[in-house]
C-alpha cells in the first residue's frame, strides 16, 4: 500500500472504528489462510531466506544485524534482538500501531477479503444457527456410534472389510439404521425442532408434506469433521449392494462440499505436514489409516475444486494423488494435476496397478508395498507420459509415431535442457526412433542430440570427468566475476534489450569463462545475425555449443537455470558490467606486472627496452587508477 493509500485508508477507519465492531473468528481464519506472513511482512521489511525462515532487520528496535525471524510454516514472526514477536494480526497491530480489530479490516482490505461475506456471520442470530447445527451432527453422530455397536450385522461388515475397533472409533464411524424415523425421533426427543434437522440435512420433508423421513437409511455413517474437530457433515454408505452406494450430506450453512476434506482432522492432529495424499473416497482414506499412513484425505463426492487444493497445500509440503487405477481416476487425476498446479504445487501420482484403489491395494500388498509405490510416485510429465504410453500401442509405427509426438509436446514446457535431454533420450529407448528426430519434434529443426556429452559430462560422468580440471583462465576468476558473467548471459538470451544494452559495454572478449566466452559468441552472433529476434531459445544455443566436448554442461546448465530476482534490474546489470571489467582489469595488470618484472631483469637493457618499461609503468599507473575506481564503485577494500 502507498503512504498515500495508507491515509485515506486510516482516515476510512476513524469512520468504521465508531461503529462497535465485533471480529468473527472465521474472518480471522481466512485471513490467516489467505496471507502469507512473508509476503505480508516483506512490505515493510527487506527479508532474506535463512534455513526454513526468513531473517531480516527488526523494525521495531534499532539492529544492524538482523535478528528478526519469520516462520512461514509457523506463520508467526519474532525477533531475537528486542522479543517482540506474534502472528500476522499482532505484526498489522504493532507496525502500524492498530487495534485489533482496526489490524483485521486493514489485513482484510489489503488482501481483498470482502467482509459483507463476513458480516453475515457477525449477527448473532446466524451464528446462534450454526451452533444449533453443530450440536445436531453431534448428537446424530452419537445416536449412529451407539447404533453401529449393536447391529452385528454393520459390525461385521465393517469387520469383512479389516476396519478393526481402533479405526472405528477414531473416525467415530456408525450405523443409520434401516427406519424411517429413527434418528428424527430421537433428534426431537432431544429437543430439536424439525426445521433445524431439516437444515442439518439428517431428514427430508415428504413429498405430500405430511412430515419428514431420515435421510441415512441402512448405511454405514462417516462423520466428517473440519480441521476444528467440528462435525459438518455425513456420508453414508450401503450396507452390501444398493443404490447410490454413497449418500452425503447436502450443503448446508456449516458444510461446504468443496471446501473440506474427507480426514482433514486426522491430518491436521497427527500430521507433520511433510506430505498428504489425497484419495478418492472415504474407504480409501481410512484404509489407509488403519495400515498406517495417517496423512491422506478425500474430496467429498464432487470433483476436487481450487479450494480444496489451497488446503493440501497447507497441510502438505508434498503432495500426492492417489486416485483409481481407472479411466476415471487417471482423468480425475489429470484435473486434480492441474488445479494443484495453479496453486503452483507439483504434485506427484501415486499410481496403482490393474484396476486397484488405494484400499483394495493396501488390503491385497500391505504397507510396504504402498510405501514403493509412494516412493516411486511420478512426476507430472512421468505421468502424462506413463498414461500416453498407456494410449497407443507402441509396436504398431503409426501409434508409435503418434506416440512420439504427443511427447515430443509435453517436453516442450519443460524448462531445464537436461531434464529435456534425459526425457528425449528415454522415449527414444522406448520408441527406437532417433533421439535427433525426437529433438527436432521438441526443440525445432535446429535441434542436435547433445546427450552423449550431457550423459557422459554431467549426468552419469561426475567422477569419470576430472571435474577438478582447471582451465588456465579459471585460477584467475573469482566466484563474484564468474557470477556476474553468468547473470549477464542469462540477461542476454531471455531478452534482446539487455544484450543490446550490455554490449555497449562489454565485448565477446571481456568474458573469461571459457563455456560463458562460449555462450556469448553464440548469443552475439544469434542476435546479430537475426535483428528480429527479441529473445534465444536455450535449444537453439544447445545446439550451436555443437559438440565441443571440453564444455562443462553443469556450467550451461547453471546458466539457463538461474533465476534472476531483483527489484532493480539495471542496476543489477551495472553491477555486473563493472565486476567483469574489474576482472578483466585485475588480468591485465597482473600481466603487466610479469612483463616489467621481466624487462627489469635484464642486464644489458637497450633503448627500446627501457621505452617499453617506460610506457608499460604508465600504463600500470593508469591501471591502478582505473581499479581504484572500479573498486570503490563496487564497495571492495583495496587489495
Ligand atoms: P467409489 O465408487 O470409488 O467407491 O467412490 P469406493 O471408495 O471404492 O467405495 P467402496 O470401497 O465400494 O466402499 C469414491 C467416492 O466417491 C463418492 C464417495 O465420496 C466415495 O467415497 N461417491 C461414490 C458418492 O458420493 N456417491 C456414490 O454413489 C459413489
Ligand atoms: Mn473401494
Amino acid at each position: 500500500m502507498s503512504n498515500i493509500e495508507r491515509v485515506h485508508y486510516l482516515m476510512s477507519l476513524l469512520k468504521v472504528s465508531l461503529m462497535a465492531y465485533k471480529i468473527n473468528e472465521e474472518l480471522i481464519e481466512k485471513i490467516k489462510d489467505t496471507v502469507n506472513i512473508v509476503e505480508l511482512v516483506s512490505r515493510y521489511v527487506n527479508l532474506k531466506p535463512s534455513g526454513s525462515n526468513y531473517v531480516g532487520l527488526c523494525p521495531f528496535h534499532n539492529e544492524k544485524t538482523p535478528s528478526f525471524t519469520v516462520s512461514e510454516s509457523k506463520n508467526l514472526f519474532h525477533c531475537f534482538g528486542c522479543g517482540e514477536g506474534g502472528d500476522l494480526i499482532s505484526f498489522v497491530m504493532k507496525i502500524e500501531n492498530l487495534s485489533f480489530v482496526e489490524s483485521v479490516k486493514l489485513l482484510a482490505d489489503m488482501y481483498n477479503i470482502p467482509l459483507e461475506t463476513y458480516d453475515k456471520t457477525f449477527n448473532e442470530e446466524i451464528k446462534k444457527e450454526k451452533d444449533i447445527l453443530y450440536k445436531i451432527n453431534k448428537e446424530a453422530a452419537l445416536f449412529y456410534i451407539y447404533k453401529l455397536r449393536k447391529t452385528p450385522k454393520a459390525l461385521e461388515y465393517l469387520r469383512g472389510r479389516n476396519i478393526d475397533h481402533n479405526t472405528i472409533s477414531k473416525f467415530g464411524l456408525g450405523y443409520a439404521p434401516n427406519s424411517w424415523n429413527e434418528i428424527y425421533d430421537y433428534l426431537k426427543s432431544k429437543g430439536y425442532q424439525d426445521s433445524d434437522i431439516e437444515k442439518a440435512g439428517l431428514i427430508n420433508r415428504r413429498k405430500d408434506n405430511t412430515g419428514y423421513y431420515d435421510k441415512f437409511r441402512n448405511r454405514i455413517i462417516f462423520p466428517i469433521i473440519d480441521n476444528r474437530n467440528r462435525i459438518v457433515g455425513f456420508g453414508g454408505r450401503i450396507l452390501g449392494e444398493g443404490k447410490p452406494k454413497y449418500l452425503n450430506s447436502p450443503d448446508t450453512i456449516i458444510f461446504e462440499k468443496g471446501k473440506n476434506l474427507y480426514g482433514i482432522n486426522l491430518v491436521h492432529k497427527m500430521s507433520n505436514r511433510e506430505k498428504i495424499i489425497l484419495v478418492e473416497g472415504y474407504m480409501d482414506v481410512i484404509s489407509l489409516f488403519a495400515c498406517g499412513i495417517t496423512y491422506s484425505v478425500a474430496s467429498l463426492g464432487t470433483a476436487f475444486t481450487q479450494d480444496q487444493a489451497k488446503l493440501l497445500k497447507r497441510y502438505g509440503k508434498n503432495i500426492y494423488i492417489c486416485y483409481d487405477s481407472d479411466n476415471a481416476g487417471i482423468k480425475a487425476a489429470l484435473k486434480a494435476l492441474d488445479i494443484l498446479e495453479k496453486e503452483e504445487v507439483k504434485a506427484k501420482v501415486i499410481v496403482l496397478p490393474g484396476g486397484l484403489d488405494p484400499d483394495d491395494f493396501i488390503r491385497e500388498k500391505g504397507l510396504d508395498e504402498f510405501k514403493r509405490l509412494e516412493e516411486n510416485a511420478l512426476n507430472s510429465i512421468d505421468f502424462k507420459l506413463y498414461i500416453l504410453k498407456k494410449k497407443y500401442n507402441l509396436d504398431k509405427l503409426e501409434e508409435k509415431i503418434k506416440f512420439t509426438k504427443e511427447a515430443a509436446k509435453l517436453l516442450k514446457i519443460l524448462s531445464s535442457p537436461i531434464e529435456r535431454d534425459v526425457y528425449i533420450d528415454r522415449i527414444s529407448k522406448e520408441t527406437n526412433i532417433s533421439k535427433e528426430a525426437i529433438g527436432r519434434e521438441v526443440f525445432g529443426n535446429s535441434y542436435k542430440s547433445n546427450t552423449r556429452i550431457y550423459k557422459d559430462k554431467y549426468i552419469n560422468g561426475k567422477n569419470r570427468y576430472n571435474k577438478n580440471k582447471i582451465l588456465p583462465v579459471k585460477a584467475v576468476l573469482e566466484p563474484a566475476h564468474l557470477k556476474a558473467e553468468k547473470n549477464l548471459l542469462k540477461l542476454m538470451i531471455q531478452n534482446v534489450d539487455y544484450y543490446k544494452r550490455i554490449k555497449r559495454s562489454l565485448d565477446r572478449e571481456d568474458f573469461f569463462n571459457y563455456e560463458c566466452k562460449n555462450l556469448v559468441n553464440i548469443i552475439y552472433d544469434e542476435y546479430e545475425n537475426n535483428p528480429g529476434l527479441t529473445k534465444l531459445s536455450i535449444g537453439l544455443i544447445i545446439n550451436k555449443l555443437e559438440d565441443k566436448d571440453d564444455i562443462d554442461y553443469e556450467i550451461i546448465d547453471e546458466i539457463f537455470n538461474i533465476d534472476i530476482v531483483t527489484e532493480d534490474i539495471n542496476k543489477l546489470i551495472e553491477d555486473s558490467i563493472n565486476t567483469v571489467n574489474y576482472f578483466k582489469l585485475k588480468i591485465e595488470r597482473e600481466s603487466l606486472a610479469n612483463k616489467i618484472k621481466e624487462l627489469d631483469l635484464k642486464k644489458e637493457k637497450k633503448k627500446e627496452d627501457v621505452e617499453e618499461l617506460r610506457s608499460l609503468c604508465i600504463r600500470l599507473t593508469e591501471l591502478d587508477k582505473e581499479l581504484k575506481t572500479h573498486m570503490q564503485r563496487l564497495g571492495k577494500e583495496g587489495t
